[in-house]
């Protein structure tokens, strides 16, 4: 059974994608059995690793309890690393009649990492059966005021699914030359003692051209973006596991 790790904020663009596919490439290189799974009906995780067409049993068939999880699992053309890919049918679905956390019991692996969309909502539900599922929900958020208002309705989401001492905010896209950087902390720090991940994500040119290419640790496997995102992996290892 794998330690299951939602990124989950419902504001878009915060870095849910790039940390799902970053720290799931991540804990590969260290050897360990990781799945990505994408919750998302956008599928920028399976574009970026370039298997968002090629599936065979479609996602929402383990989510309707017809298919094995482990047999919609794809590889992704790199070690350790698969994944369950999004499909178009995701759209469609409506309520899913499985209970996510039962088909991850039965998945060979040792971390599920999963990507949910920019929302939670009942018309798309997945970010709330992505976080329920999850053992550890990991939150995304940059600096922006923006980032800030819209991140106490997340907290009370993933706390109505989670106990509080699971989950985590990731400070995302940090340039620390940018003063509110520093601003947008101390606010996080005051209204969310104890829930900043030690380990943050700095702003990098290359994991903003990775998605064209595969995951930082083999696009650009000496750049600030691949050590933040090992230094997350270590990290993750000795806390969630
Ligand atoms: N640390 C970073 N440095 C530079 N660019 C980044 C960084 N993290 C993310 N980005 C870029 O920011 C954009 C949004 O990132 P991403 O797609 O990971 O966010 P998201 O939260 O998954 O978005 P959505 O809500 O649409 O699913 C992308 O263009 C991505 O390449
Ligand atoms: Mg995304």
């Amino acid at each position: 059974m794998p330690t299951t790790i939602a990124l989950h904020n419902q504001k878009g663009g915060v870095g849910k994608t790039t940390a799902s596919v970053c720290l799931g490439a991540a804990l590969a290189e260290s050897g360990d059995q990781v799945v990505l799974i994408d919750l998302d009906p956008q599928a920028d995780a399976s574009r970026w690793l370039q298997v968002a067409h090629s599936y065979v049993v479609p996602i929402s068939s383990v989510l309707s309890g017809q298919a094995d999880i482990n047999s919609a699992i794809e590889p992704t053309g790199v070690d350790n690393l698969r994944i369950l890919p999004a499909s178009d049918r995701l759209r469609d679905l409506g309520e899913p009649v499985i209970q996510f956390e039962d088909a991850l019991n039965a998945l060979e692996s040792d971390w599920a990492i999963v990507d949910c969309p920019p929302s939670w909502s009942p018309r798309i539900p997945y970010s709330q059966i992505g976080v329920r599922a999850a053992d550890y929900t990991v939150v995304p958020v940059t600096p922006s005021s923006m980032d800030l208002d819209g991140l106490e309705r997340t907290r009370e989401n993933v706390e109505s699914y989670t106990s509080d001492d699971r989950w985590w905010v990731l400070y995302s896209k940090v340039d620390r030359r940018v003063s509110y950087t520093d601003t947008v902390e101390q606010r996080l720090r005051r209204s969310l003692p104890n829930r900043l991940c030690p380990v943050e994500i700095r702003t990098n040119i290359k994991l903003a051209e990775a998605p064209d290419h595969g995951p930082i640790t083999e696009y650009a496997t000496s750049s600030r973006g691949a050590d933040d995102f090992r230094n997350l992996t270590s990290w993750i290892q000795e806390t969630m596991q």
